[in-house]
């Protein structure tokens, strides 16, 4: 609790941020706390450089990581205000948040705050419902107050990301970079605090209509029988394909993905279709070449039975979060 101290107040938005979800869990921020503001960095030496060479998911990333700032700050009756970045002549300083006062602690503001801690990655089919219109109305609503859309894939759509996330797992494969870069983050022996566990990744690959990203490597997450038949899988889009964009594409992706939690609605990213430019052309081409294709999101029913889940670690302050001065 940080009570009526901004700075204190900063650092445990900082802290809080932690548990935002990032591609392979890699953390690719830094956050930098002093006493009026705090400045958030992407950290180069946690990005994919084989699978993310322009950083789009290591941006989107740290955008997610600064959308849970946010709601920790909120939480705290605190205004923030945000410049999105990136500065000229330091193209790793993302966005700075600064204090603007104090306000009222909403319901929503405590519940956000919470769900925090409970949002997790389930790669597991989800069940044989499909989700609610009315609850996938809602999110698409929540992606247009950050000014992006989210676009359903239904019949030919949903073939067409089909045969490109197959294309996207099959190139991914073939490449010996991409495929080091998985053996270092994926499973088995991981940087401390950091990477995918196997208790995170199925044993088996899940019957799944859309394939799952491939980790070249089975995991220990029992999958059961089911089918993600009953799936809705849809593209995270907006207009620009800037750095900047990535980052609202992450604060969108934050904001949708704890709203779905709220809703009972398990979310899994799916980005190798977005990170190889040929499969990220295909999306374009869903988006009828008017939009860009940030994610790929699939949104299903969370199974009840699967509470209790694997968490995914975290690395400790030190290694993201510094104090000016
Ligand atoms: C930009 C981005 C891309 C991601 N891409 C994938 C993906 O292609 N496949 C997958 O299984 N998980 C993907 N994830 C989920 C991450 O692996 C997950 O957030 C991370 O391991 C932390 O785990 P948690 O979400 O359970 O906290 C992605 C997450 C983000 C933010």
């Amino acid at each position: 609790m940080s009570g009526t101290n901004p700075a204190a107040a900063l650092a445990e938005a900082a802290a809080a941020a932690a548990r935002a979800p990032s591609v392979h869990n890699t953390q690719p921020w830094r956050w930098r706390v002093s006493p009026d503001g705090l400045d958030l960095y992407a950290e180069r030496s946690r990005q994919l450089t084989a699978t993310d060479p322009d950083g789009r998911m290591l941006t989107i990333s740290c955008g997610a990581a600064l959308h849970h700032a946010r709601i920790a700050l909120a939480a705290e009756g605190w205004v923030a205000s945000v410049d999105l970045l990136p500065t000229k002549g330091d193209p790793d300083h993302l966005a700075r948040i600064t204090l603007a006062g104090r306000t009222d602690v909403t319901p929503a503001a405590m519940r956000l705050v919470q769900t925090i801690a409970v949002r997790y990655t389930d790669r597991r089919p989800t069940v044989d419902v499909p989700i609610p219109a009315d609850a996938f109305e809602a999110l698409r609503r929540e992606a247009g107050t950050e000014h992006m859309g989210l676009h359903p894939l239904r019949t030919s759509g949903l073939a067409e990301l089909a045969a490109a996330a197959a294309a996207a797992n099959r190139i991914g494969v073939a490449d010996l970079d991409q495929r080091a870069e998985l053996a270092y983050w994926i499973g088995g022996e991981r940087p401390s605090g950091a990477g995918v566990p196997d208790a995170a990744i199925p044993a088996q690959p899940p019957q799944t209509g859309v394939p799952e990203r491939d980790f070249g490597h089975p995991g220990t997450l029992a999958v059961g029988t089911g089918h993600d038949a009953k799936a809705t899988y849809a593209i995270l889009f907006g207009r620009g394909d800037q750095p900047a964009d990535w980052i609202r594409a992450g604060e969108t992706l934050s904001a949708v993905w704890l709203l779905a939690t709220e809703l009972g609605i398990a979310v899994l990213p799916l980005s190798s279709v977005v990170e190889i430019p040929a499969t990220r052309e295909r999306l374009h081409h869903i988006l009828s070449n008017l939009y860009i294709p940030y994610l790929v999101l699939r949104l299903g029913k969370a199974d009840p039975d699967h509470a209790g889940a694997a968490r995914t670690p975290r690395l400790g302050p030190e290694q993201t979060i510094e104090r000016a001065g």
